[in-house]
């Protein structure tokens, strides 16, 4: 691909933007050599105002979601999108959230610019498991556990029973649920189907991937062994 597209397509700017960026000098080597328009060079060389190029496509981010903020890019109010540099949110191809977190939902939050990817991580059949710990309004009754995972479970509304989950419990009202399904409000759902109420929820791990160390707002950029946690068993 050509330099002029190659760096548009990272949000730089129009075309037309980087061939002005091109003439006044700004794109050059790790030496700083000013660079043309139609060099070739390898990508982990180019600089922009002495900066490194943000990373190429194939890009996939984890943020701790926090609470207030929505997964749409859309709502007139805070959304995740804002959370990422500008640049991030004018990409071809564009990174779009993996799934959506409800607003008053924290923690792990996908980033992708890999539609296949996206979908293997959001298809049934990769049959990943999200896990989300939720504090409760009552304290558990003692047979969410069985109900949960007994694969029979329907959500007001719908028909289609829910795959088992695995419920694991950590204080009275305090539990963790291990599901596999991405369906509408899930976890609160669920809980509601067991004449509870989620108070607060966090995803704390999608397959082996877990949200570690990071702030609220917070996020980062996956190496490859990483996104392959995923699919890997929690
Ligand atoms: N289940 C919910 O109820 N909300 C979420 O944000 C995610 C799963």
């Amino acid at each position: 691909m050509k330099l002029v597209k190659l760096i548009a397509n990272l949000g730089y700017g129009s075309r037309k933007d980087v061939t002005q960026l091109f003439r006044s000098g700004r794109i050059t080597d790790a030496d700083g050599e000013v660079l043309y328009a139609d060099d070739v060079v390898s990508y982990e060389t180019i600089r922009v105002d002495d900066e490194p190029l943000d990373p190429p496509p194939g890009l996939t981010l984890m943020m701790n979601k926090p609470l207030g903020v929505t997964c749409s890019r859309k709502d007139p109010g805070r959304v995740v999108y804002d959370l990422l540099p500008p640049r991030y949110n004018v990409r071809s191809p564009a990174l779009s959230s993996v799934g959506r977190l409800d607003r008053d939902t924290s923690g792990l939050l996908l980033f992708t610019d890999d539609g296949a990817l996206l979908h293997r991580i959001i298809s049934p059949k990769a049959n990943v498991t999200k896990i989300y710990e939720a504090t409760l309004a009552q304290d558990l009754r003692g047979d969410e556990g069985a109900l949960f995972a007994s694969g029979t479970l329907l959500l007001e509304g719908e028909t289609t029973p829910l795959a088992p989950a695995v419920l694991e419990v950590l204080g009275p009202r305090h539990a963790r649920l291990g599901v596999s399904e991405g369906r509408y409000h899930q976890v609160r759902r669920m809980f509601a189907a067991a004449g509870n109420h989620v108070e607060t929820l966090q995803r704390v791990s999608i397959g082996a991937l877990a949200l570690g160390g990071l702030a609220p707002g917070e996020w980062r950029a996956l190496d490859a062994a990483e996104v392959a946690l995923i699919f890997s068993n929690p």
